[in-house]
């Protein structure tokens, strides 16, 4: 896949919309982008590019600052590893080199079958359940090497499919958002004229993984562990389907799956 797809081409349009400047948009539509292909593609990127009208290298320039998107390829699971204060302090260090062995890889690489892309990363707010880890940007913490063995092995049996989906995904949960929105690609034609009212479809990020993990296995009862709920990394962060809410939309909230 290169360019968007149909269905993410009206999405993109519906968040233009949103915005008063179609570079405003910017952001969420790479993480549109990033969200179909799992990675952002030159195509995709030049076809942004024409929708918010700046240039290819605008758009790499700003993609290529943010540690969020990868202009290359990643493995199925993206596996960034906190090596920060709270983290380093908890075995993170120890952490990363069990990781290390145990996938056969270092920070920046993925492994031959393409399963996984380690990364090790800044804070990942997640100080209280040092050290921790995220996958595809749903948090494991308390992870010791044990752990990590028994991640590994759910996650190569597919048995979290439910729980952590393919790298690009912000949220699964998405919300029709009623707003009103007179932006760039909204009806240039009636400028001036009282803002369309724009129905999307968005998503919102929400703790939406339940499971925990402990010594010894991933357990699903947050109660019966040491309370650690892995849920999804940078749960406040505000992704392509949140820009709705940014532009004052009231949410009505219906789940796509
Ligand atoms: S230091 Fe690791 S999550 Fe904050």
């Amino acid at each position: 896949m290169a360019r968007l797809n149909e269905d993410n081409l009206v999405r993109a349009r519906e968040l233009i919309a949103l915005y008063p400047h179609k570079r405003s948009a910017l952001i969420p539509l790479l993480h549109l982008l990033q969200e179909q292909d799992g990675y952002l593609t030159a195509d995709g990127m030049q076809h942004v590019a024409e929708l918010v009208d700046l240039t290819p290298a605008e758009v790499r320039g700003t993609a290529s600052f943010y540690d969020m998107f990868h202009l290359e390829p990643v493995g199925k699971y993206l596996v960034a590893v906190c090596t920060n204060i709270a983290c380093l302090l908890h075995g993170a260090y120890e952490l990363v080199e069990h990781i290390e062995q145990s996938l056969g890889i270092h920070p920046g690489e993925t492994t031959p079958d393409g399963m996984f892309t380690l990364e090790d990363a800044e804070c990942l707010a997640l100080c209280g359940n040092a050290p921790c880890v995220t996958v595809n940007w749903r948090y494991f913490g308390n992870l010791t090497p044990d752990a990590w063995d028994s991640l590994v092995e759910d996650l190569r049996s597919g048995r979290l499919g439910s729980e952590v989906p393919p790298h690009g995904t912000l949220s699964r949960v998405r919300r029709a958002v009623g707003l009103r929105a007179g932006g760039a690609a909204g009806s240039p034609e009636v400028a001036g004229a009282p803002a369309p009212e724009v129905e999307l479809a968005t998503t919102r990020t929400t703790p939406a993984v339940a499971s925990t993990l402990a010594p010894g296995g991933v357990q699903r009862d947050a109660a019966a562990t040491n309370g650690v709920q892995a849920t999804q990394a940078g749960g406040d962060r505000r992704d392509a389907g949140n820009a709705g809410n940014d532009a004052g939309g009231t949410v009505s909230g219906t789940e796509d799956r």
